[in-house]
């Protein structure tokens, strides 16, 4: 690690990649086809420009936000992202423990190589927050009730259910490099060892686990019947969306394109954002997800209504770069860098961060005010 000086997530990015092997480092790096929506998702933040209020008093800044029941440090989370251990040995452990040390919430992913109760295990002992458990419309759904009891029975908070994903998006490296998943990996939430996994190429392995004919009807009530924890829809980029999980009672949607990985050619989060916070009504909680690499894109997604933000390849790369450490290092860069974007718009707590803190600019001409 000492070779390279760690001041930001492209150095993090960056150092990552002198670690990992080409094969791995494409898979957690690329979206799907085009890889439009993955470049669209970081560089749609820049046409935002923000209003900073001065002469204000922001000695006394406040972070902390109220997220799925619990106060966490600043409103930033890890995404669930599968297969964290072709990253660092230790994978989610590693994350887990970082997180539990930043006081936020980490999403564990149904692909994630130790088991929901190993991954809390490593966090509780640090800090009694409580993870969230993502799962997937399973054919098998046996198998998805026992991934949600196993959770729930070890203190996450909350379920994502991932709605993006009845087909997997087409990632043209993994054909290109021959993707694998590494031999000797475990994935003990699906029940599989990795050479069951990898004796399928690409999709066909998601393509068995994933179940295209899910349905609203079919997913919410049942998940409800079956678990207390708060059930979220991850992967919303609609107003008719937001609208439908309102009505079926969910607790709230993290609005994501599945970090570009899935349909290329959907919005940037940012961009699908408004139409969603303004469904919400308040009703609903609104999260977002893809493309947040600093403190001024988590500070632009709160004033544009969002409740809290979720980073997945940050996550990623600091695990590559130096294991829990490294997560710990991402998560201090952007838990400073917002609070000193805090600070420098003058706004000593979230509720102070609006919409009149952000402005759009134009090609000629003054910045349009929102
Ligand atoms: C993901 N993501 C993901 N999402 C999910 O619901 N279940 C999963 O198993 C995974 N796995 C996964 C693996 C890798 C390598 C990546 C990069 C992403 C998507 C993830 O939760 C999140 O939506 C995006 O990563 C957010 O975009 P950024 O922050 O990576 O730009």
């Amino acid at each position: 690690p000492s070779e390279h000086i760690i001041l930001s997530i492209s150095d993090l990015q960056s150092a990552a990649a002198a670690k990992l092997p080409t094969g791995i480092r494409d898979f957690y790096n690329s979206g799907s086809t085009d890889q439009i929506t993955v470049l669209d998702n970081s560089n749609a933040y820049k046409k935002y420009k923000l209003r900073p209020r001065v002469l204000r008093d922001v000695s006394n800044v406040s972070t902390s936000a109220s997220v799925l029941g619990k106060t966490i440090d600043f409103p930033l989370c890890v995404s669930p992202a599968g297969i964290q251990a072709m990253a660092h040995p230790l994978g989610e452990l590693a994350t887990s423990r970082a997180c539990a040390k930043r006081n936020v919430h980490m999403g564990i992913s149904s692909f994630s190589n130790y088991s929901v109760e190993e991954i809390c295990e490593a966090s509780r002992a640090i800090a009694p927050i409580g993870h969230v458990m993502q799962v997937y419309s399973m054919k098998d759904r046996a198998k998805q009730e026992r991934i949600i009891k196993r959770a729930e029975q070890v203190g996450c908070v909350a379920i994502f259910l991932t709605a993006d994903s009845p087909v997997l998006g087409v990632r043209y490296n993994e054909h290109r490099n021959d993707f694998r998943t590494p031999a000797g990996l475990a994935f003990p939430m699906l029940e599989k060892t990795s050479e069951m996994i990898r004796a399928d190429t690409h999709d066909a392995s998601f393509v068995g686990f994933n179940s295209d004919y899910h349905s609203w009807a079919r997913e919410i009530p049942w998940l409800r019947s079956i678990t207390k924890m708060q059930v979220w829809i991850k992967g919303v980029l609609t107003a008719e969306d937001v609208l439908l999980a309102r009505e079926y009672g969910c607790d709230g949607v993290v609005v994501s394109n599945h970090g570009g990985r899935q349909l290329d050619g959907t919005p940037a989060t940012i961009d699908a954002l408004p139409e969603c916070v303004e469904a919400a009504a308040g009703q609903i909680r609104v999260h977002i997800d893809g493309g947040i690499r600093s403190g001024q894109d988590i500070f632009k997604a709160l004033a544009l209504g969002a409740e809290c933000c979720w980073v997945g390849r940050p996550a990623i790369w600091s695990l590559a770069y130096d294991g829990e450490a490294g997560v710990r290092t991402m998560l201090d860069i952007l838990y400073t860098d917002f609070r000193r974007c805090m600070q420098l718009t003058g706004c000593s707590s979230i509720a102070d961060i609006s919409k009149s803190s952000l402005g759009i600019a134009r090609k000629d001409g003054p910045l349009a005010r929102l």
